[in-house]
């Protein structure tokens, strides 16, 4: 019983760390003396209790130099990079809003 309700305190407390990390612009890289190659707006709405999620792939034949995600909500989860990234030619970054708010970034990725 004490167990139980300590791994419940412990659930918790996670939950309550990730809610409160909140603040995501990602910059990776550079963006000196480099070409902008791509640049994408997300706009996902949001929906009530929900947090949006959304995975932006880049592939291009030169090297990556720098990658930022600009939120212009202010209030999602910080961007993941989950496969390639600066080094690569190419990248998936993971965007994920903040409970019942929704996505509204930029992407822009520097060759
Ligand atoms: C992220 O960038 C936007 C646009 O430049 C800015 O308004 C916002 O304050 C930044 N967020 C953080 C947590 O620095
Ligand atoms: C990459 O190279 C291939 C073959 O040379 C070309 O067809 C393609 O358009 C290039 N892609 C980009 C993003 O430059
Ligand atoms: C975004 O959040 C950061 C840190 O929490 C804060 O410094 C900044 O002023 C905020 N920007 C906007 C546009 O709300």
């Amino acid at each position: 019983m004490a167990a139980t309700m300590k791994l419940l305190l412990s659930v918790f407390f996670v939950f309550l760390y990730i809610d409160s990390c909140k603040s995501a612009n990602l910059t990776l890289g550079t963006d000196v003396n480099v070409k902008l190659a791509y640049i994408e707006n997300v706009n996902l709405i949001a929906l009530p209790f929900i947090t949006r999620n959304k995975n932006c792939f880049y592939t291009g034949n030169t090297t990556i130099k720098g990658i930022s995600a600009i939120d212009f909500y202010n209030t999602s989860t910080p961007p993941k990079v989950t496969s390639g990234g600066v080094g690569f030619t190419f990248t998936n970054i993971k965007l994920r809003s903040a409970r019942g708010v929704g996505l509204n970034y930029q992407i822009r990725i520097y060759v």
